[in-house]
């Protein structure tokens, strides 16, 4: 199925950079996840006796394990599910500003944020806003965690302080369910180590379903649910730091339960061949070139150097094979959409002109991510009860 073309791109020379990084994986002071790990690490924030494993189950979440508003995986949202976080996104849309904020008014939505964060951070808390929520914002540079006060100390006295719904970024791969385990609040994961960012594909999905042809898009959205062949015939190439890419695995966990087609493209040093094992409708093509011609949709990652950890890339090696520039993109893949969950690095994974260009959707996806966002927080508090029926329960 072709991708919307918005206006043809134009031809252009490559910029080339040179040198060499290499993580140090000490980053903030927490310990890092260099590798996709599937138990917590402990960092100063999570006190040893609570290293958790991250549960693998697929589908919804059993009852009681986790709050039923709670997004930490996409495997845990049915198809049902992610039909009615669309719906509720462009119900939300279109609804009057004076009309949406009096939605959850005066309702108490906690920020955590471990990691630093322009996006997510930012999208969460005007989202909250613009629902009529009261947002707290806490950093764990300017706040008691920077005293050593302990991730679970932390949710408690957010929760104690009335905070209905949490938002957490974390370094570490799991923190978000010890957080729920710890407050039985519903919890938003807004990423967690190399683990997941779910609202991230959530968003990517809604800016992919919006520049599929009308008809598809309505073939994808009929009766107002989304179908395991809403994304089918559409392929979706990853490209670059996957092995620490929470972006790439919430992608790849979700886009081929709509029927997309998973591309991960990469030099092995951060993309192993195991990655392709994360489920059905992922593959691995090492040639980007190769891969940007069976694309719809590029997705560009950054190299995240705060989680190398010992690992060298040769930066003039990796541009030259794996930057998406003007005249690669024009070659191979003309009328795909470029997506890059940002931060964008300029020069390296993908020059200004590709940015900026006409076939870039980068700023489109940040749109969408306030959309979405509205919708998993109004999934989160509709499923909490109040504060004043909480506190007559107490009574
Ligand atoms: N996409 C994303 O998570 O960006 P931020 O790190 O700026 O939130």
């Amino acid at each position: 199925m072709p991708i919307k073309r918005k206006t043809p791109a134009k031809q252009a020379t490559p910029k080339t950079r040179s040198a060499k990084i290499a993580g140090n994986g000490a980053g903030n002071g927490h310990s890092s996840s260099s590798r996709p790990l599937l138990t917590l690490e402990v960092s100063p924030s999570i006190s040893p006796r609570n290293k958790i494993t991250i549960p693998q189950f697929h589908g919804p979440v059993p009852p009681g394990f986790l709050h039923p508003g709670s997004a930490i995986s996409v495997s845990h949202f049915t198809l049902e599910d992610v039909g009615s976080i669309l719906e509720e996104a462009s119900e939300l849309e279109a609804m009057p500003a004076a009309r949406r904020a009096l939605r959850y008014a005066k309702r108490r939505v906690a920020l955590l944020f471990y990691e630093s964060s322009t996006r997510t951070r930012t999208s969460f808390e005007l989202a909250a806003k613009s629902l009529g929520a009261d947002t707290a914002l806490v950093s764990a540079l300017s706040s008691s965690i920077e005293k050593g006060e302990s991730l679970k100390d932390t949710g408690i006295t957010l929760r104690s302080l009335g905070a209905e719904c949490i938002i957490l970024r974390h370094p570490n791969s799991g923190a978000p369910y010890l957080l729920a385990r710890s407050t039985g609040l519903p919890i938003l994961n807004a990423g967690d180590g190399s683990h997941e960012h779910p609202s991230q594909a959530l968003l990517d999905l809604r800016t992919i379903l919006a520049h599929l042809p009308p008809s598809a898009r309505s073939t994808a959205k009929r009766n107002h649910s989304i179908g395991d062949r809403a994304l089918q015939g559409v392929t979706v190439t990853i490209v670059g730091d996957i092995l620490h890419s929470r972006v790439a695995r919430s992608n790849a966990l979700l886009l081929p339960r709509l029927g997309a087609r998973v591309i991960f493209c990469g030099p092995e040093v951060l993309l192993p061949e195991c990655a392709a094992a994360i489920g059905p409708g992922v593959e691995i093509e090492r040639d980007f070139e190769r891969a940007l011609k069976q694309s719809n949709v590029v997705m560009m990652l950054r190299i995240q150097k705060e989680r190398l950890a010992g690992l060298e890339i040769d930066l003039e090696d990796y541009i030259e094979q794996y930057q998406l520039h003007m005249h690669r993109l024009a070659a191979h893949a003309p009328a795909a959409i470029v997506l890059h969950p940002g931060p964008v690095i300029r020069g390296l994974e993908i020059t200004g002109e590709i940015a900026d260009g006409p076939n870039s959707a980068i700023a489109e996806q940040v749109y969408h991510g306030s959309i979405i966002r509205m919708a998993l927080l109004g999934r989160a508090l509709d499923a909490h009860p109040k504060r004043n029926e909480q506190s007559s329960k107490n009574r």
